[in-house]
């Protein structure tokens, strides 16, 4: 009997994918920047589509497969760039890696939170270019973080992570999220509020909730001028969430005092002007980027894959009502 097919959009993941290899005929695109003609026709036929959350997977895509697809498996927790309503309307799993990479990205936040507080980047660029003639008792004179007001929007795994990290630094932690969590508020010391309230208070203002419709641009301008002019903002989850444009000119016109971003609102464009500022750090979208957090993503994919062809619920589902409808 012939294998059936698994198309994996990039490259990298093809060393983790053993285990699939054995029942499946495992189909890896040669390249790391699949062109949307080529995600078409490859997925052809498959039963299965390992993705990546900088491929559009819509309605197209999963026709393009065939009526015999089974399941996306999104490399990533972020599942913004799938169409999972299309998805559900055909019977198709999608999974995504939630988990694995919390405490990678909330390492970022906690990093971002220090270098733009202690000015380290600026430290860096400084001594790089010459300028260190010796000590003086004002030079780059940054904040410390103790007692100052982590206000966390999203308190997912990764928000929950940044709290308990941000607390053990002895900072003060306030958050907004839709459901609130008062044993969690109990057990860490932290405070709920309205998203208002909280940029309002907070020194440091963290996005950890998914992209949706209820969340792009949820920081723009009115948001933006609510915060301290002494509070940075930092972004390691979708860059639609801030309205970019309006983040320039909050920068630029001092409404607050820095930003650290790990995303962009259209990636991987990233605005000139951003780049140009002094007040902000930029890594290119690596807050999961550990070594741990993708190996970990990578099995989490692959047990769901073969669960999810093989008819067991995957542990991942992020569309549940799929299987609702397969058991009914
Ligand atoms: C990364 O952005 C992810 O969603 O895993
Ligand atoms: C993502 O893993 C989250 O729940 O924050």
């Amino acid at each position: 009997m012939e294998k059936a097919k698994i198309f994996v959009t990039h490259i990298y993941l093809g060393k983790y994918l053993e285990k699939l290899k054995d029942k499946y005929e495992v189909v890896i695109w040669p390249g790391k920047d699949i062109g949307r003609e080529d995600l078409l026709s490859g997925v052809k036929g498959a039963v299965g589509i390992i993705s990546l959350l900088t491929e559009k997977i819509d309605a197209e895509v999963m026709d393009a497969a065939g009526p015999q697809l089974k399941a996306i498996g999104n490399y990533a927790v972020g599942f913004d760039n799938i169409d999972v309503a299309a998805a559900t309307k055909r019977g198709i799993c999608v999974t995504n890696t939630p988990g694995v990479l919390t405490e990678s990205v909330a390492e970022l936040v906690i990093t971002f939170t220090l270098v733009l507080f202690r000015r380290v980047v600026e430290g860096d660029r400084f001594v790089r270019a010459g300028k260190y003639k010796g000590w003086e008792p004002d030079l780059l004179l940054g904040t410390g973080v103790k007692d100052k007001v982590m206000g966390i929007v999203g308190l997912g795994r990764i928000g929950r992570w940044t709290a308990r990290m941000a607390r053990a630094l002895g900072m003060r932690v306030v958050y907004h999220n839709r459901h609130r969590d008062e044993e969690f508020e109990e057990e860490y010391d932290v405070t709920y509020h309205t998203l208002d309230q909280l940029l309002e208070m907070a020194d440091v203002v963290s996005l950890s909730v998914p992209l949706n419709l209820e969340t792009k641009h949820l920081i723009s301008e009115r948001e933006l001028k609510l915060m301290k002019p002494t509070a940075v903002l930092i972004n390691t989850a979708r860059g639609p969430i801030v309205d970019e444009k309006a983040l320039i000119k909050a920068l630029k016109e001092k409404w607050i005092a820095g930003a650290g971003l790990d995303v962009y609102e259209d990636e991987a464009q990233v605005p000139e002007e951003l780049r140009n500022l002094s007040n902000t750090v930029l890594t290119p979208h690596t807050a999961s980027a550990t070594i741990e957090a993708r190996i970990a993503m990578a099995r989490i994919v692959v047990d769901n894959m073969a669960d999810a062809i093989e008819d067991k619920q995957p542990s991942c589902l992020v569309n549940p009502d799929v299987w609702k409808q397969k058991i009914d």
